[in-house]
């Protein structure tokens, strides 16, 4: 008896601990479809993994009833037992690291962080297209390392945001790679393959599957959120032919056709009058047929919604259904779709074949996640684990993109960097300094570790002191005395100031360039009453006018950190104290405070000379700056020379087709008529000799430029052609080559959007350097 009691509570602890097991099991594996535990549902054809892909999406679309198709129009898309089909959560977001937006992230499991690199502004002042690539890799790898411990529930990555930053006071600048379009499209190619698990160079992919899938965003022309009366929920932005070629386009071109991004999502705002959601020509003509998009597009979140609640372009609801399905809108996050998409179809507004349209675009995505092949942790990317979620290697990544983005804009008399042994004490001051989260700027996650800036000082100098200096980041109230109090005890003091997102944020964009509040009050007494020069490190995403503290001598160094992410406060440190040499470049123009007058809602990107409206951008704004696009100092001088240039001419006199002058007065001829094959065999190639003319080692971007001798406002001041990063040691001299490809960097656009090359003297341009080369038409 005794025996058989015991030997029943064996079994009953056995069987609980298998069922722990397979709790636990099912917890730490999201359910799959196609699982071949289920032999009915398994055997469906668009299960068969050696079928194509657009055959098995048809099959799983024909198996759908109207119910169940209309349910998967939105982010949130249900399970569908009875074909052994899982949920689905599009919307993830992965901006600069698995962040905690969107609704497909769980912290909540054993997976509490995961790396978060510095915001896209800093890592653009990299200029390093292979570091842009490894840091996506990372966090391709990461994203599927949760979602393989159930804690993603979807591989859709909402980013990157590649709009060009327009206007400084865009709260969303800090999203992005800048203000230069070519740079932008650059940053996108290298962040989608690296997100996709394509090679860097491109092409690995054929026949795989995506590690992750990568999101081109805000498909067009949003660049404004919220400012004066104007919201990008109903923003009409006039927007010119040849701006849209030549300024907002390439991006998203580069980002299609190079990147091979398997997503788009169109914006909220309208552009001449349609919203972008519903312009076939954008997302159907443009993006699918021009670019060959392969993918799925989705709407930002309620855009659907908004067409008809707030844009009122729509007048019932089922005519937002319509407009955007038959658009080429795949997906709408929200769930507009979900509760208007039945009564569209009686309605007779869509057919079914516009929502199966869809649905192809959608199941072929998840199918080529590897998400209909059975139990992932089988298949491709299965073996990703949770280990590579913070691991070394993805920290250093974080911490190296930091030190290469963090930008030295001022140096008076190589102040910097500071000597360890001679800095006994430091007073740090500044409202944000001692915390970590404003280290990562918005669309963040959890970090691995939390620094503030103030303990990576800490770290360096024991004996330092602190004060907030300000109430909060708007100041409205500072402490002056008391901070200039501890200033005074100091051997150096780092002012820790600039904007966080209170000030600048999505829905949010500012409405003046300077500091906030009584920052420059509080900085300026400061230098004023401290023994030596003080530091100021500017810590925003959008540029700030600082012109008082450039010209003030009791300041010292001047270091635009960006929202430096999780590796901030040790790049930061290293810095000053002279372990790592500068050498990040600014991705964006800092103008004066007076650009406020220029309306934001004004998306003109070339100046008019009649009414002094100015241009935006270092490519055509013709005001004063603060500081330059590209500007950055460093510890070391590098000196630069044309080494080589193979030609000096471009002659396309002898091609047969019109050349006209529009409205300039010079010739020119359209980049279609002279035709990819000559476009091709014009390629420059331009050899830089570089020079660290310096005592210390750096890695360093070399940044060429090309301008036409003629200002004339239809024509780029200048544009940037290419960017090399370079190491030298002290001393050192290199040669980095640039292929210079005239249909490509030679080109601006005429007022009907067409992509032409002027005729006449232009200069290849790298630091003081200049060589000429002549284009004959
Ligand atoms: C995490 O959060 C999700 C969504 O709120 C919930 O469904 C899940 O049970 C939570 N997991 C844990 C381990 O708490
Ligand atoms: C902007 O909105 C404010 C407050 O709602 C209103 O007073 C003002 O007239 C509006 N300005 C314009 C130009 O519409
Ligand atoms: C800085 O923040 C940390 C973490 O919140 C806290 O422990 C520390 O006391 C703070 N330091 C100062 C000087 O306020
Ligand atoms: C870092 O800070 C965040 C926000 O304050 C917090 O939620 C998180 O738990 C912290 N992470 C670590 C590893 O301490
Ligand atoms: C300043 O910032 C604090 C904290 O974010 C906020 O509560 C306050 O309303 C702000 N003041 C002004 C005038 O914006
Ligand atoms: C670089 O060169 C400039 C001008 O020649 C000089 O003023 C500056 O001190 C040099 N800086 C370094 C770090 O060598
Ligand atoms: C050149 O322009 C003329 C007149 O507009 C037009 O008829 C002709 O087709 C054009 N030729 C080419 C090669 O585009
Ligand atoms: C240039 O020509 C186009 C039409 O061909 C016209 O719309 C535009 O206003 C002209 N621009 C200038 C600056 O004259």
């Amino acid at each position: 008896m005794g025996n058989q009691i015991t030997y029943n509570k064996v079994i009953i602890t056995f069987i609980f601990f298998i069922s722990l097991l397979v709790l636990h099991t099912e917890s730490i594996r999201p359910p799959f479809s196609c699982d071949s535990s289920n032999k009915v549902t398994s055997s469906f054809p668009f299960c068969n993994a050696a079928l194509p892909i657009s055959q098995r999406a048809n099959d799983v679309v024909s198996r759908l009833t109207v119910d169940e198709k209309v349910l998967q129009l939105v982010n949130g898309a249900p399970e569908i037992p009875r074909l052994g089909i899982s949920a689905y959560e599009w919307w993830s977001e992965g901006l600069h690291g698995v962040s905690r937006h969107g609704k497909g992230t769980l912290f909540n499991g054993t997976i509490k962080a995961a790396t978060q690199f510095p915001q896209i502004i800093l890592t653009a002042s990299t200029f390093d297209e292979d570091l842009w690539y490894r840091i996506a890799l990372a966090i391709g790898r990461e994203a599927r390392a949760m979602y393989n411990a159930g804690q993603l529930k979807g591989l859709t990555l909402w980013a990157p945001n590649i709009n060009i930053l327009r206007d400084p006071r865009w709260g969303r600048g800090q999203e992005t790679a800048g203000e230069d379009p070519m740079m932008v499209g650059k940053y996108a190619v290298a962040y989608v393959r690296g997100i996709q698990g394509d090679s860097f160079e491109g092409g690995k992919l054929q026949d795989g599957h995506l590690q992750a899938s990568a999101c081109c965003k805000h498909f067009i022309s949003q660049d404004l959120d919220n400012w004066n009366n104007f919201s990008r929920y109903t923003f009409d932005a006039h927007v010119l032919k040849q701006d849209l070629a030549d300024s907002f386009e390439p991006p998203f071109k580069s980002c299609v056709e190079q990147g091979k991004a398997s997503s788009v999502m169109c914006a909220y705002n309208l552009v001449n009058g349609i919203p972008n959601c519903a312009n076939f020509d954008l997302l159907t003509t443009i993006a699918r047929g021009q670019w060959g998009l392969q993918g799925y597009i989705v709407s930002d979140c309620d855009a659907v919604d908004k067409i008809y609640t707030a844009q009122h372009y729509a007048k019932e609801p089922e005519d937002a259904v319509a407009a955007t399905l038959k658009a080429g809108m795949d997906v709408n996050c929200g769930s507009h779709l979900k509760t208007y998409t039945k009564s569209a179809l009686e309605k007779k507004k869509v057919q079914e074949s516009d929502i199966d349209r869809a649905l192809h675009n959608l199941f072929s995505m998840r199918m080529r996640l590897g998400l209909f092949n059975g139990d992932p942790s089988k298949l491709e990317y299965g073996d990703i684990s949770a280990a590579e979620i913070c691991s070394q290697e993805h920290r250093a990544l974080a911490l190296e993109a930091a030190r290469n983005g963090i930008v030295l804009l001022k140096n008076s008399d190589r102040f910097l960097p500071l000597s360890k042994m001679n800095t006994k004490s430091l007073a740090v001051i500044g409202p944000k300094a001692n915390d970590s989260e404003v280290l990562l700027g918005n669309y963040e996650g959890y970090s691995c570790k939390n620094v503030t800036l103030l303990q990576g000082l800490q770290g360096y100098v024991p004996n330092t002191m602190y004060h907030p200096g300000c109430n909060f980041i708007n100041c409205t109230s500072a402490a002056i005395n008391e901070a200039v109090d501890i200033a005074k005890k100091a051997d150096y003091v780092v002012l820790v100031m600039g904007l966080d997102q209170t000030i600048e944020r999505e829905q949010q964009d500012r409405s003046e360039l300077g500091l906030p509040g009584m920052q420059e009050k509080l900085i300026t007494a400061i230098a004023q009453s401290a023994s030596k020069p003080v530091i100021l490190v500017l810590m925003c995403g959008g540029p700030v006018d600082v012109s008082f503290a450039k010209d003030n001598q009791k300041i010292g160094g001047i270091l635009w950190v960006g929202y430096p992410g999780e590796g901030g406060a040790a790049a930061l440190t290293e810095i000053i104290f002279g372990e790592h040499n500068p050498g990040g470049k600014l991705p964006v123009t800092w103008y004066p405070k007076e650009f406020s007058k220029v309306p934001m809602n004004d998306m003109r990107m070339r100046p008019v000379a009649s009414n002094g409206y100015p241009g935006r951008t270092y490519r055509f704004y013709n005001g004063p700056k603060v500081f330059e696009f590209g500007y950055g100092l460093s510890y070391t001088n590098y000196s630069y020379s044309f080494a080589s240039v193979s030609q000096n001419t471009l002659q396309f006199k002898n091609l047969k087709v019109n050349k006209t002058t529009e409205n300039r007065s010079a010739l020119n001829i359209a980049v279609s008529d002279i035709g990819p094959e000559v476009c091709n065999k014009a390629t420059i190639s331009v050899k830089v000799a570089v020079k660290n003319q310096g005592e210390m080692a750096g890695k360093h971007p070399v940044l060429l430029f090309l301008r036409h001798s003629k200002a004339e406002d239809e024509v780029p001041r200048k544009s940037l052609i290419g960017f090399k990063s370079v190491n030298l040691k002290a001393g050192e001299n290199t040669q980095t080559t640039f292929d210079v490809k005239p249909c490509e960097h030679f080109t601006r656009a005429n007022t009907d959007g067409s992509l032409v090359i002027d005729e006449g003297k232009y200069l290849l341009l790298v630091g003081n350097g200049e060589y000429p080369v002549t284009v004959v038409v």
